[in-house]
């Protein structure tokens, strides 16, 4: 019979299929997607998993415990699932609902904890899930990022099964980095069975830290490194081989978005936004790369994960990443400053208050409440807040009163006398519906968003203008 003897024989064996591109280069996909979990992911947790049991790690009836994303959690609950394993995963906020429903359509205990910590907060995700390990009787932490039976699993499946299908003709592999597993693992067996002749190039979100930016948020999840501010001492996984990368192409989250938008609607491929990110730099590479080249990118897992980020137009206008109906007044119509420069104000929470009523005085005028964003970006010029940045608010009027009922001092920072954030709007979005927005949150004025970074105030006036305008 041509049947298969459980879950775990469907992990990986993923196919490759040839992509419609512009250039001579072919490029083919790896559908990470079809393995039985869903993602490259599976790989790695059925590894880990055997790996523990084999060195007493994990005995019957222990607990696999993790922080993930999401696919690594999928992938070991599954597996924990087909084995009697207990699973315990801690993920971050910023992970999409549908990601949470699946790891507990498996069984798994979900822990969820905020994204946007400082690494060594006791809070972040993967200290929690340290504490959890620790303290939980027969646990076992899987620790994907320095697990070296996370890029071992890449080069003992994914590599060869990529120079298989190749038939030792692959010239390029192009892959995101988040622990660094799949390009550290698949791209050191395609070096070595290539005699080094193969190019490994990394795709990565352009501010994550892995291509030179400097660590702001992005909307890409599962994929590069993000750094938090505050963050003192930063650490790479160790899953992540640096070594075998020949070069890193950073692309922009509005690239990778439409990239994987246009994927699903030309090529009848639903993929999330890390291979959105890949496909991107894959579609550079192959441009760049002569008729001979055979590219293989790795498109990790499935766009059904994130129906309502990437693929919700609702989501996209919001952040800034559509241009919306140009044919109706929009909020990029109120806007009247210069795009290419940062002109929203902002103010960093460790800013001293007798500061920050500077910059809100300067702010007066405006609305008729001045009030000025606030959050952990650095303040100063170049640097935009992005919307996750946007935690908090300070306003003229309370940081006045707080220091008259002496509440506070010049000197304190502003963290301990913050307001709620300010409501966020989209720069394509109708100037009709942000009014809405903005009466529904009884507030005057917002922040416009630009490809999910802060790009001015708008108030309310301002669009009432633009919508009584003759067009
Ligand atoms: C959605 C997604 N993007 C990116 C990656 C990056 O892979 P790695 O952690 O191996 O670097 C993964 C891993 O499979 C993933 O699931």
């Amino acid at each position: 019979m041509d049947v298969y003897e459980s879950a775990l024989d469907l992990v990986g064996g993923t196919p490759l299929v040839r992509l419609r591109t512009r250039g001579p280069a072919a490029v083919y996909a790896k559908l990470e997607y079809l393995s039985v979990g869903g993602s490259a992911k599976d790989r790695i947790a059925l590894r880990m998993i055997e790996r523990a049991e084999k060195d007493g790690l994990l005995l019957p009836g222990g607990t696999v415990v993790e922080a993930t994303s999401g696919n690594t959690g999928i992938g070991l609950a599954l597996v924990a699932a087909e084995k009697g394993y207990r699973t315990v995963l801690v993920v971050s906020d910023r992970v999409s609902e549908e990601k949470v429903a699946t790891l507990r359509a498996f069984g798994a205990e979900v822990v969820i904890r905020p994204g946007a910590l400082p690494r060594q907060h006791p809070d972040h995700p993967m200290n929690h899930a340290a504490h959890l390990a620790a303290t939980t009787p027969g646990a076992w932490l899987a620790n994907q990022y320095d697990n070296p039976a996370n890029p071992e699993a890449h080069y003992l499946t994914t590599g060869p099964e990529i120079w298989r299908q190749t038939r030792g003709r692959v010239t390029h592999l192009v892959s995101c980095i988040g622990t660094g597993g799949t390009i550290s693992g698949a791209g050191r067996y395609l070096k070595e069975v290539s005699d080094h002749t193969i190019q490994v190039i990394g795709a990565d979100p352009a501010s994550s830290v892995y291509a030179g930016g400097d660590g702001r948020p992005y909307f890409i999840e599962a994929a590069g490194h993000f750094l938090h501010p505050d963050t003192a001492h930063d650490v790479w996984p160790t899953s992540y081989h640096p070594g075998v990368v020949d070069r890193i192409v950073p692309v922009a989250d509005r690239h990778a978005l439409h990239t994987l938008r246009q994927l699903a609607r030309e090529q009848g491929l639903l993929v999330g936004g890390s291979a959105g990110t890949a496909l991107a730099a894959a579609h550079q590479v192959a441009a760049e790369a002569g008729p001979d080249a055979l590219v293989v990118v790795i498109l990790p897992d499935s766009g059904r994960q994130y129906l309502s980020k990437y693929f919700n137009d609702t989501w996209m206008l919001r952040l800034g990443f559509l241009d919306g109906d140009a044919s109706a007044a929009r909020v990029d119509d109120a806007v009247s400053e210069d795009r290419d420069a940062p002109t929203c104000p902002y103010l960093n929470t460790h800013t001293p208050v007798g500061e920050a009523l500077e910059v809100l005085r300067a702010a007066k005028g405006r609305g008729a409440e001045p009030v000025v964003p606030a959050g952990p970006c650095p303040a100063g010029p170049g640097r935009r807040p992005t919307a996750p940045e946007l935690t908090g608010s300070a306003t003229l009027a309370s940081l006045e009163s707080a220091l008259r009922d002496g509440r506070a001092t010049p000197a304190d920072p502003l963290s301990g006398h913050l307001e709620p954030p300010l409501p966020q709007l989209g720069y394509g979005e109708s100037a009709r519906d942000a009014l809405d927005t903005l009466a529904a949150r009884a507030q005057d004025t917002a922040v416009v968003l630009r490809d999910g970074c802060a790009q001015a105030l708008v108030t309310s006036a301002e669009l009432r203008a633009v919508l009584s305008r003759p067009r």
